[in-house]
This record gives C-alpha cells, sequence and structure tokens, in this order.
C-alpha cells in the first residue's frame, strides 16, 4: 500500500539537499524575519528554488506578480526571464518599498523590476503587457478576482501560479468549519476546476501551489 502522508522530518531534508540560497536571498530572507511583521508570508528557500527553476525553464519576456512583500520571490523569478524580461509587481504596502528597492539594487535586477504600489485589482487593468508567467500570492478573497483580472493578458501557454491554495490543508475540512481565507482557496480551487481553457495542478509545496496553464 503507498503511505500518503509523510514524517516531518521530510521538509528539512529536502531543505538540506535543495541549492542553497545565494548570499542576498539569503539576507533578505533574514532581513524580513528580523523585521517585518508576518515574515511567515516570505515564499522562502524551498518555494524559491521552485519559482526560479520554473521561471529558467520557461524563460518568461513578461511576469506579473501580485504580492510582493519584501521581494524575496520577485527576485527568484527575474532570475529566470528572457535577457529582455521585465516583471511587474504590485503590493498594497509601501512601508516594504525601501527593503525591495534595496534587495533588487543587490540582486543587480533594480531595472527589470517595475514596482507598482497599490490595490492589486485597480492597478492590473492599467498594466498594458501580455504575460508569460504570473504569481498570485496577495489576499486570499480575491484571487478569483485577480484570475479574471489577468486571463486576457495571459500568453496562449502562459502559466499563472497561485500560492496558498491549501491553506495549512484547511481547504480539505467540511465547509462550516473552515475559516473565511480556506473558503476562498477553495471556493478559487473550484473555479479553476471548472474553467475549461485551462490544464491545472496542485502542488502540495509550502502552503499549496497550482499551477495553472493556459491552453
Ligand atoms: C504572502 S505576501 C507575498 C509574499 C511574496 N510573494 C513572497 O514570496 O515573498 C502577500 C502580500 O500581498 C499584499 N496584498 C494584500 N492585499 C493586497 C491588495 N489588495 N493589493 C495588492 N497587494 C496586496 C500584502 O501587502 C503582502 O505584502
Amino acid at each position: 500500500m503507498t503511505k500518503t502522508s509523510l514524517p516531518d522530518t521530510v521538509v528539512p531534508y529536502c531543505a538540506a539537499h535543495t541549492s542553497a540560497e545565494d548570499e542576498v536571498l539569503l539576507a533578505l530572507n533574514r532581513e524580513t524575519n528580523l523585521k517585518v511583521h508576518g515574515a511567515i508570508m516570505i515564499s522562502g528557500h524551498l518555494q524559491g528554488t521552485f519559482l526560479q527553476m520554473f521561471s529558467r525553464a520557461t524563460r518568461p519576456r513578461r511576469i506579473l506578480e501580485i504580492g510582493t512583500f519584501t521581494g524575496y520571490s520577485a527576485i527568484c523569478m527575474a532570475r529566470g526571464m528572457a535577457d529582455d524580461g521585465q516583471l511587474h509587481t504590485i503590493d498594497v504596502d509601501e512601508e516594504l518599498e525601501y527593503l525591495t528597492d534595496k534587495y533588487f539594487r543587490q540582486a543587480g535586477l533594480r531595472d527589470k523590476i517595475v514596482t507598482h504600489i497599490g490595490q492589486a485589482a485597480t492597478v492590473i487593468p492599467t498594466l498594458d503587457e501580455q504575460f508569460d508567467l504570473v504569481f498570485i500570492d496577495a489576499d486570499k478573497a480575491s484571487y478569483g478576482l485577480y484570475y479574471d483580472l489577468v486571463f486576457d493578458k495571459l500568453s496562449p501557454g502562459g502559466t499563472i501560479i497561485a500560492d496558498n491554495v491549501l491553506y495549512e490543508g484547511d481547504v480539505t475540512l467540511p465547509h462550516e468549519q473552515q475559516s473565511k481565507n480556506a473558503k476562498a482557496m477553495h471556493a478559487f480551487n473550484e473555479k479553476i476546476m471548472a474553467d475549461d481553457r485551462v490544464q491545472q495542478i496542485i502542488l502540495p509545496m509550502r502552503d499549496g501551489l497550482m499551477l495553472i496553464q493556459k491552453k
């Protein structure tokens, strides 16, 4: 019989056998954890490495990130872009811009990353671009809206990656036991499941990553 759950030692084992963070990401991770409220939101080593390798494998020219936070995932994805690539990233929190700016510079990516401060639902319609990769990692209640707003801006064959789709596993609870955010994530997962314009998979990495590819 196949075992369906893995011991708690597996994630540290995976981290120990995943290419190490470089100096810039290590310093950004450390400074975020020392200074920023809600540091747990950072993509971090394993997910960041996945995003970097996915980006490098697909070589996107235009990337859109919804939810910059301190810039960790933006740096990871931008490192995989095509040589003439550009990443747009949106966050409502202007107080983190000093950190993102510092680390985008240190990563040598300042001229490749366009930072937008504002509500994602307001900023997305102003972007006149076709995106090859979109990373949705902001307020959970709006994932469905962000999906609808970006869909026509996504290239054929382009990918949307949505974070936190398992919401600590709570999406599997009976509906009445789910938190507001878990309900929102479950509704998002059902919405994508019903959309025959895309192919999708949920990877049980960290808090759950859904890869959604436009046919
Ligand atoms: C989970 S964090 C993003 C983590 C980041 N992608 C990373 O991997 O390090 C979510 C971010 O979404 C931002 N956010 C929340 N609601 C938003 C909204 N309506 N519009 C834009 N950004 C929003 C928050 O300020 C927060 O920085």
